[in-house]
């Protein structure tokens, strides 16, 4: 597979955030863009936008979404990719909420080898899944996300572990994973990550 960037070549910050349902990839990749001023991309969101707007890949994927089942590869990879070139153009991006299998790995991997726009670190949030369940179950009672429901927590938490901790291992073996404890306070996890970040830049 293709060799990922390394982070010295670009002032600007190429990353992705990879975690389970609820462990803070939207909470952390809001305050990250807005520290390294790139662009928040969230894959959920892309396509949550998608279902309100009725487009067609919004009718196609809404059951899918609310069962807290992936969407097919072929087809996230293409919702994402107008964004994803356009804000690498503008300089970065947080991608969050892809690459969720490994072959949307692949998919990425031949993406950014077309477009030069490779990531650069990949930032996994572990949190243990009592906390992700007490997390998800309360924004349920403010937000009323449609796949906050117990099933729809425990199969996205499921498919988790099932599909995307394998991404997780992908990342690890290229050395370019950092694994921060999503358990902290978000502030906490900012300043963890963004110290991890000046510190690989620097050596
Ligand atoms: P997506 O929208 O990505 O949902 P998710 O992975 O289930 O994660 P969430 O958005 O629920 O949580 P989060 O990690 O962003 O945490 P947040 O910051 O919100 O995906 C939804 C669906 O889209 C998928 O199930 C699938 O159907 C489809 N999809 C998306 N990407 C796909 C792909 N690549 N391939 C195929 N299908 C795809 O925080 C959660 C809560 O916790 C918030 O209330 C927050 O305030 C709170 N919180 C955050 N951080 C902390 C902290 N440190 N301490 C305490 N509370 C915290
Ligand atoms: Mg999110």
């Amino acid at each position: 597979m293709a060799p990922l960037a390394e982070p010295t070549q670009n002032p600007a910050m190429r990353l992705l955030l990879i975690g389970p349902p609820g462990s803070g990839k939207g909470t952390q990749g809001e305050r990250l863009a807005e520290a390294l001023e790139v662009q928040h991309i969230a894959a959920g969101d892309v396509l949550r936008a998608h279902v309100y707007g009725e487009t067609k890949l919004g009718l196609q994927v809404a059951g899918l979404l609310k069962e807290g089942e992936l969407v097919p590869d072929k087809l996230i990879t293409e919702a994402l990719t107008p964004t994803l070139s356009a804000a690498a153009e503008e300089g970065g991006y947080i991608l969050d909420g892809f690459p969720r299998t490994v072959a949307q790995a692949e998919r990425l991997d031949r993406l950014a080898q077309r477009l030069d726009v490779a990531p650069q670190r990949v930032i996994h949030l572990d949190v243990d899944d009592g906390e992700l369940q007490r997390r998800l179950l309360e924004r349920a009672q403010s937000q009323g996300r449609d796949d906050d429901t117990p099933d729809g927590i425990a199969r996205r938490l499921e498919v988790f572990r099932t599909t995307t901790a394998p991404v997780v291992e992908l990342y690890r073996e290229r050395g370019v994973l950092l694994a921060v404890d999503g358990a902290q306070t978000p502030d906490e996890i900012t300043q963890t990550i963004l110290a991890a970040l000046s510190d690989a830049v620097a050596r």
